[in-house]
């Protein structure tokens, strides 16, 4: 698994391994390699007078997924008392309780805060349709599902100005529309 950060409800994590298991006749297994990747196709811009303290979240990223700066040290696994790193990631910042559920005042606080005005209404729209959906991912609380979704619908609904146009975005957002649910659309990032 590659780890793609931005700084997205704080960060998107790209977990290729959590797409979701269905198979549809008309929809590929995976993310085809000839197409161009959608989080190619918008560049998503982020607030930049964020109060996103790096001092405070850096440790926790750490913590959660090993030495970021080191693919090569990274260790494998969750650390103990998780599910897994994402949902190590959203307890530790708050966005989730122990108990599993989700923040999700907390959620849209951030998004307000970490995005620019252009991303505002793709962002509160992402964050309606995938907490309203349940995952079968590989993380058992369905967290790294969710925040996946939440990834490709801030992308699937790039403002017109941030989308890179073309006809091979509009492809891929044709697929991603029709086979999202079966694809896995960070494959091109999966670097095993
Ligand atoms: C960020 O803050 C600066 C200084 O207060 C301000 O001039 C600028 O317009 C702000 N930018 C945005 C995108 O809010
Ligand atoms: C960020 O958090 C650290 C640790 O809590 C604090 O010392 C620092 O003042 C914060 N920075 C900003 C810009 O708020
Ligand atoms: C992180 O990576 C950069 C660039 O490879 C390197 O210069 C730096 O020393 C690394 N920092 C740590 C703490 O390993």
């Amino acid at each position: 698994m590659d780890v793609m950060i931005l700084p997205v409800f704080l960060i998107v994590f790209i977990a290729a391994t959590a797409s979701p298991a269905v198979l549809s006749a008309e929809c590929p297994q995976r993310f085809p390699k000839e197409m161009r990747p959608l989080s190619s196709c918008c560049t998503v811009e982020m607030n930049p007078n964020s109060s996103y303290n790096y001092t405070e979240g850096d440790p926790i990223i750490n913590k959660c997924f090993g030495d970021f700066n080191s693919s090569a040290t990274r260790p494998t696994g969750p650390p103990s008392g998780y599910d897994c790193e994402l949902e190590c990631l959203m307890i530790e910042f708050g966005y989730m309780g122990k108990d599993k559920t989700i923040n999700k005042d907390k959620i849209v606080k951030s998004i307000e805060d970490e995005y620019s005005a252009d991303f505002q209404e793709a962002g509160h729209k992402a964050i309606e349709i995938c907490m309203g959906r349940k995952y079968h991912t590989s993380c058992p609380s369905g967290i790294d599902g969710m925040i996946e979704c939440f990834a490709v619908q801030m992308m699937l609904n790039c403002p017109a100005k941030h989308w890179s146009g073309g006809e091979d975005c509009k492809e891929t957002k044709q697929l991603i529309d029709k086979c999202g649910e079966v694809l896995s659309i960070f494959a091109d990032y999966d670097t095993d």
